[in-house]
């Protein structure tokens, strides 16, 4: 690689921004913002040119790898043919991309439905809600504790944090927050082994009689109409439910008629080795949203898919919302080329990600015996957590997770006697829990060498 030092140094990056730039937005989390100048396969690289292996691909929205060739050469093609074009008219990868992902949610679910593109995660969501009140009349909801669906104000109503509700006013809409089987710190103190999903029983009891505030069993009427979950929680800490539970949770809902919305912004796209995650447990969904690594990064692109029941031009007609850039053509290119190259390899895709995976794991739980500040690691495919805490392995500890955090950008680490970093990524109820989420295509020796660099890192501060 070429020196890649740009016309303004790092110092005077850190300056201007320090003075022209909010500090509202989540770089200033960091003490020390990092600044890169470059990006390929599964590596950032810095000013003087170290790579950084990358666990965390830009919070999951590069699956297969920084500047990905055929996702790149698509884009560029694009460029050079229809590159902008208003959002009332029609154009070839808009409907090929809406015709991808519907058959693809057929051939998973059995269920014929429609696609609705906007411009990123959280503009996604608010469509699902606006979804769920043009079909229902009604707009109050059920999350998950631990759930995060974006930042406008309409899903922060739905994102768990009360951190990012606190100094907006008053949130009317604000869902009923629900406990996520989070079992390694059961909401309940169970142990999962034994509990019988006592969680959902605990939900279940909310629609008893009316007393308890949900439902009224003489109408059969339940003032919450539908539930949004994240399958795998990713923000949340990267956890994955126990067998079994959305099963559970789905004959709940069924039985008192409420919707299910599944939020695979972070989690789909084979990020778990498969195109969905809910697909792991066995259950349809009502609606899909999506975004992130549908472009695999290069424009921002989001959506939903709904069943035909919700979405279809009778019940869903023209206008009932709209964005300037919603279905861009860049954006939709990309997602193309994105679904194309999953849908050509579908089953290497899902076996690899399980394989790779699991030796990813397997290696993890080798780091917890040898370290006692880890108090927990799990995954599902290649959405990877380490949970960081005190000796006695159950209290969460944010300081060592940030010290690592900052420590793997330093470029201080060392691999086959190259200097090198890594980026990781935090997430988790007490911000202790470095999410692990490699692009879908990590070699084999990749996955070697974040082992080594974890285990430096870990070796440094224990
Ligand atoms: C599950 C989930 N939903 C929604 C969002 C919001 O997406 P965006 O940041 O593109 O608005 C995120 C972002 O991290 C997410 O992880």
């Amino acid at each position: 690689m070429q020196k890649l030092r740009g016309f303004v140094s790092d110092e005077e990056i850190l300056t201007l921004d320090e003075k022209y730039c909010s500090h509202g937005d989540t770089v200033h989390y960091s003490q020390n913002p990092k600044v890169f100048r470059g990006c390929s396969g599964n590596f950032m690289f810095d000013t003087e040119d170290i790579p950084y292996l990358d666990l965390q691909m830009w919070y999951a929205s590069c699956n297969l790898g920084y500047k990905n060739k055929r996702v790149s050469d698509a884009v560029v093609e694009q460029i050079n043919t229809l590159p902008q074009i208003a959002s009332r008219f029609l154009y070839d990868y808009k409907v090929l991309l809406s015709q991808k992902i519907a058959v693809a949610c057929e051939k998973r679910f059995e269920k014929k439905g429609r696609v609705h593109f906007n411009v990123g995660g959280a503009q996604a969501v608010e469509d699902a809600l606006k979804l769920v009140r043009n079909f229902t009349g009604k707009n109050l909801l059920f999350a998950f504790m631990g759930g995060y669906h974006g930042r406008t104000i309409g899903v922060s109503g739905v994102t768990s944090s009360f951190r990012y509700r606190e100094h907006y006013g008053h949130f009317g809409d604000r869902a009923h927050f629900v406990p996520y089987p989070y079992c390694f710190r059961c909401h309940y103190g169970k142990q999962c082994e034994s509990c019988n999903f006592y969680c959902v029983k605990q939900f279940e009891k909310n629609f008893e009689n009316e007393y308890h505030s949900f439902y009224d069993r003489a109408t059969k009427k339940s003032e919450y109409v539908a539930f949004i979950a994240e399958p795998v929680q990713g923000t949340g800490g990267y956890i994955v439910p126990p067998k079994g539970y959305f099963r559970e949770l789905k004959r709940v809902l069924d039985k008192f008629g409420i919707l299910l919305v599944v939020d695979e912004i972070q989690m789909g796209f084979y990020r778990t080795g498969k195109l969905w995650s809910i697909e792991h447990f066995g259950v349809t969904p009502d609606i899909i949203t999506f975004g992130k690594s549908l472009t695999n990064g290069m424009n921002p692109l989001g959506g939903l898919w709904a069943k035909e029941e919700m979405i279809n031009p009778q019940i869903w007609p023209s206008g009932r919302t709209h964005s300037t850039y919603s279905s861009n053509p860049i954006g939709t290119r990309a997602g193309y080329e994105v679904m194309s190259i999953f849908e050509e390899k579908e089953e290497f895709f899902e076996r690899e990600i399980k394989r790779k995976g699991e030796k990813f794991l397997d290696g993890l739980k080798q780091l917890k015996l040898k370290y006692k500040k880890i108090g927990n690691v799990d995954g599902l495919g290649l959405a990877l957590r380490i949970e960081c805490c005190e000796d006695d392995g159950f209290t969460p500890n944010k300081k060592l997770c940030d010290e690592i955090l900052e420590e793997g950008l330093r470029g201080h680490l060392t691999y086959k006697n190259q200097r090198c970093g890594i980026v990781l990524n935090n997430g988790g109820y007490y911000k202790n829990v470095i999410t692990l989420v490699p692009s879908v295509v990590i070699s084999d020796e990749e996955i070697d060498m974040a082992l080594i660099l974890l285990d430096q890192l870990f070796a440094r501060f224990s």
